[in-house]
């Protein structure tokens, strides 16, 4: 939530704030501002709204070389142009991504020096507080800062004596920066410094890094110089750029063929016409699924249910006890984990405050844990016991498509590994697995060749007011995801049902018309699931059924108003080609009902806060 920025260098440090904040706008969307040194001192601008706003602000002939910005997503305080970001208090300027949770105390404390807040942030009182704090050592004043302030956080402030200078230090919320032959750079993302680097640094919770034109020296709290890990990323620049596609989100769906790719093709290793799962580049060991007594999946969002597919395949496949845990219940459930389970948590940002607190929790248990990441680096990559990355690349829509059928790809490999470790699964067996999952991206491909058809059908969605997603065992898995993909984008109200559910309450609310996507790609439930069908048909609901080319050739006529159907497909793959049905079904539908697909209200991308 919030993105931030700061540069200091040769060139026009405005430009590459306002580019910078267009590239993070995913993570918040409700003002931004930029604060900049100029002859005049620092001249700070704001707006409320998204970043092309701003950029109205700023009045020509502005010029600086070095400065912050900030794009909001609102926790404490409205969507007001005082609230928004950079907060400053005497030579202190500041932005801030994350929340202070004493702030209160602290103002009050603070109200005894004279300083009064002008808004009704904490990130204002923060910069109270550094400035009270500085006598002209920056390193002394954020050290002393750092004791009194509990949160999360990460900061890029300005002292107004130091000028082209930018002190940056984060607790939780991510920061990553680069030298480059511009000027030095530090962001919340790796999307805004690509068109500098390729190369960057993930700075080290608690350390201080200054960025001077020529340099940035990274520091701990004690002044000692620290040399962080360099990364790399293989993308360029077009991979967070919409590339002729109106909208991120459908650039997105239509990536999720490579990206699957990406992601299984380096966990594949083929020995004498075999096609196995091999995780040693990303160094998981068997033993970690050998001596797992208990699996917990842990994730919020669409990357639970990620899980929630994950936990059907495993226990099917490998018949070992998995659940799956909402990151932010997790977190204060005193959960039943220990040494001997495996928690595995996963996440696109890899910075979602929950999950990566649900993380912690897992391993002061002595659980041993498994991240499933997007973003490379990330504070839950890089805390986790083992790491295995999706190949997603930067996922920009804040609807989740790619990262998600990557996480499966994941799950898929995982369940198979496991199955071979374990003997459920003899070589023939994987190998039968593996081709299929290889086989995947090619069955996608065919389905967004029929995007026109669901663009069609989508128009009869667009006046619905409520839709019900219903399915059973992976079907249902995947409704959730459905249903959460539609609201957030739509604005319709949705629910996904464990379709033998629906009469035990939520029959009562199917009239006339109410739209019913049935997922009917499973085999073995398919004629219950068809049942259900019937039952709300009977109601009037107007239903849309995907089933699987491979179990419905001769499905009786006239069941459904609407029938699609994937590629045939072995039913566990299903979720993979049946998603991107849903997808696609509330893209168009947000787009026919005029919304704002790649940044819907009120949500932002990545959720740093809990
Ligand atoms: O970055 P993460 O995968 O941890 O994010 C988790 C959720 O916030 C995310 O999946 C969210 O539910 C998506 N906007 C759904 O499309």
């Amino acid at each position: 939530m919030c993105g931030i920025i700061g540069f200091t260098g040769y060139i026009d440090a405005k430009e590459v704030l306002l580019n910078g904040l267009a590239e993070l706008e995913y993570r918040g969307y409700d003002s931004a501002g930029v604060a900049v040194f100029t002859d005049k001192g620092v001249e700070t601008f704001k707006n409320v709204g998204k970043v092309a706003a701003l950029r109205n602000e700023i009045p020509a002939g502005v010029e600086s070389s070095c400065g912050i910005g900030h794009t909001r997503w609102a926790t404490h305080g409205g969507v007001t142009k005082t609230n928004a970001h950079p907060h400053t208090c005497g030579k202190v300027t500041l932005i801030h991504n994350g929340i202070i949770e004493n702030y209160h105390e602290l103002a009050a404390e603070l109200k005894n020096g004279g300083r009064i807040p002008q808004s009704q942030t904490d990130t204002e009182v923060a910069a109270m507080l550094l400035d009270s704090l500085y006598t002209g050592d920056a390193y002394e004043a954020i050290s002393e800062a750092v004791k009194r302030l509990t949160g999360a956080y990460a900061f890029c402030i300005m002292f107004e004596d130091q000028k082209d200078v930018i002190y940056c230090i984060r607790k939780g919320s991510p920061l990553v920066a680069c030298m480059a032959e511009e000027g030095a750079v530090i962001a919340s993302d790796m999307v805004a410094l690509l068109k500098y680097s390729k190369e960057y640094f993930v700075l080290p919770e608690f350390n201080i890094a200054k960025l001077t034109k020529n340099s940035i020296m990274v520091t701990d709290l004690y002044g000692n110089t620290v040399t962080p890990t360099m990364l790399s990323v293989n993308w360029d620049m077009s991979a967070a750029q919409k590339n002729g596609f109106k909208h991120y989100m459908l650039k997105e769906i239509h990536e999720q063929p490579e990206s699957v790719k990406l992601t299984v093709r380096p966990r594949i290793k083929r020995e004498n016409g075999a096609v196995l799962p091999d995780f040693s580049e990303d160094k998981v060991p068997d033993e970690l699924f050998l001596n797992a007594g208990k699996i917990v999946i842990t994730a919020c969002g669409t990357a639970m249910h990620a899980g929630l597919v994950g936990r059907v395949l495993i226990e099917k496949m490998i018949r070992v006890p998995v659940s799956v845990e909402i990151a932010s219940e997790f977190r204060y459930a005193d959960p039943i984990v220990d040494e001997k389970s495996l928690v595995i948590v996963v996440s696109q940002s890899g910075e979602t405050a929950d999950t990566l607190a649900a993380l912690r929790l897992a391993k002061e248990k002595g659980a041993k844990t498994l991240a499933i990441v997007n973003v490379k680096g990330s504070s839950i990559a890089r805390e986790a016991d083992y790491c295995m990355y999706t190949h997603a690349g930067p996922e920009i829509a804040v609807a989740s498509t790619k990262a998600y059928t990557a996480q499966l790809a994941v799950f898929y490999l995982i369940a198979c590994r496991f199955a071979l470790a374990t003997g459920k699964f003899d070589k023939e067996q994987a190998t039968e697995f593996m081709n299929e999952l290889e086989a995947v991206p090619e069955k996608i491909e065919k389905i967004l060749e029929e995007r026109g058809v669901i663009k069609e059908l989508s128009k009869r969605l667009t006046p619905a007011r409520d839709l019900f997603f219903i399915g059973r065992g992976l079907d249902y898995a995947l409704s959730c995801e459905g249903s959460i993909k539609l609201k957030e984008i739509t604005y319709i109200h949705s629910e996904a049902y464990a379709a033998g559910e629906l009469k035990h309450g939520t029959l009562s609310l199917i009239t006339g018309g109410t739209p019913v996507i049935a997922l009917g790609t499973q085999k073995a439930v398919f004629p219950k699931l068809i049942s259900n069908v019937k039952e709300v048909r009977a109601r009037g609901a107007m239903v849309i059924l995907v089933t699987n080319g491979a179990n419905t050739d001769d499905m009786e006529k006239g069941i459904c108003d609407e029938h699609l159907v994937i590629p045939a497909c072995k039913d566990e793959f299903a979720p993979f080609l049946a998603a991107i049905y849903l997808q696609l079904i509330a893209y168009y539908t947000s787009s026919y009902r005029g919304l704002d697909v790649d940044q819907p209200r009120n949500l932002a991308k990545s959720v740093t806060v809990e």
